[in-house]
């Protein structure tokens, strides 16, 4: 059934597990997310990023309406969460497209200007019902620009910066810049334990990683220990669907019939979403 990404995150805050958010930006995507959530009967957030908006000329509504429509048929809860808006006019789609949640992202601008344009945003969502992710600290390596050093000040979440910032936005939830980059193909990443622990520590709030993909599984077991309440997991999607479908074409190279490929790529998709979930321990389902 359709969820609401808040009571997840609440219920696996209160169990000190995550919620596995995965990035979707086809059909294929959102089917597979769900298989693999099925497989595993653990609870399942699909986001939707501004890029993969983009991707989709700029429309939200079909491929919302059609994880809505798969959300609705599934075994396990599924939520649906917008991702990464940086644009208002797209913040406001989100309510009437089915989404329970949104990351508003202004982690690129200075500090105040991040505090300002977020705190609208938040009165907005809450006025509309909506749950809001917001992000302090930049987590490196969106659209291909390149990640900053990610020991410079600005790309590591400072936590009494952090708590005036959730304090002066009413943010539900916070990303945090902690070492792990996005859109990265390897797993090797080096979260700042400490840094997470303090930050924990220091907020009320349940806290977020991003750039998940490049975190190796007991990195990822570690800072759920340490607070990580929703795990956004992207590019881990996409090495296992091209790999799929690189390999069944490379051997195949008569194929024309597209549901062969994106069947196999689907499938990739499915098993490695359940090796995340298994990875993360199961989230109680209440
Ligand atoms: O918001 C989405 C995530 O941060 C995905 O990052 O593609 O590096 O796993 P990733
Ligand atoms: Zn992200």
């Amino acid at each position: 059934p359709l969820a609401s990404t808040g009571e997840l995150v609440t219920r696996a805050a209160a169990a000190r597990s995550a919620v596995p958010a995965f990035n979707v930006i086809t059909l294929e995507h959102v089917e597979a997310v769900i298989a693999g959530a099925e497989s595993t009967g653990a609870p399942v957030v699909l986001q939707v990023s501004e890029n993969a908006v983009r991707f989709r000329y700029g429309r939200l509504l079909p491929l919302a309406r059609a994880a809505v429509a798969a959300a609705e048929r599934a075994a396990v809860p599924v939520a649906l969460h917008l991702d990464h808006v940086q644009s208002d006019e797209l913040l406001r789609q989100a309510p009437g497209a089915g989404f329970s949640s949104v990351m508003y992202d202004a982690a690129r601008l200075p500090y105040a200007e991040n505090l300002a344009v977020t705190r609208a945003a938040a009165d907005w969502a809450h006025g509309h019902g909506l749950w809001i992710e917001a992000e302090l600290g930049q987590i490196g390596g969106k659209d291909g620009r390149p990640a900053l050093d990610a020991h410079a000040p600005g790309a590591r979440t400072d936590p009494d910066q952090a708590r005036d910032f959730v304090g002066g936005t009413g943010v539900d939830a916070l990303a945090v810049a902690i070492g792990s980059t996005h859109a990265m193909t390897t797993r090797t990443a080096a979260l700042d334990h400490a840094l997470l622990r303090h930050l924990s520590a220091a907020l009320a709030v349940p806290l977020v990683l991003h750039g998940s993909s490049g975190v190796p599984d007991e990195g990822l077991v570690a800072a759920v220990g340490d607070g990580i309440t929703k795990v956004n997991v992207g590019t881990a999607l996409n090495i296992a669907m091209t790999g799929a479908v690189r390999t069944y074409l490379a051997a195949r190279p008569e194929a024309v019939d597209s549901r062969e490929y994106l069947g196999v790529g689907r499938e990739a998709m499915a098993r490695e979403v359940a090796r995340i979930i298994g990875v993360l321990g199961r989230t109680p389902t209440g």
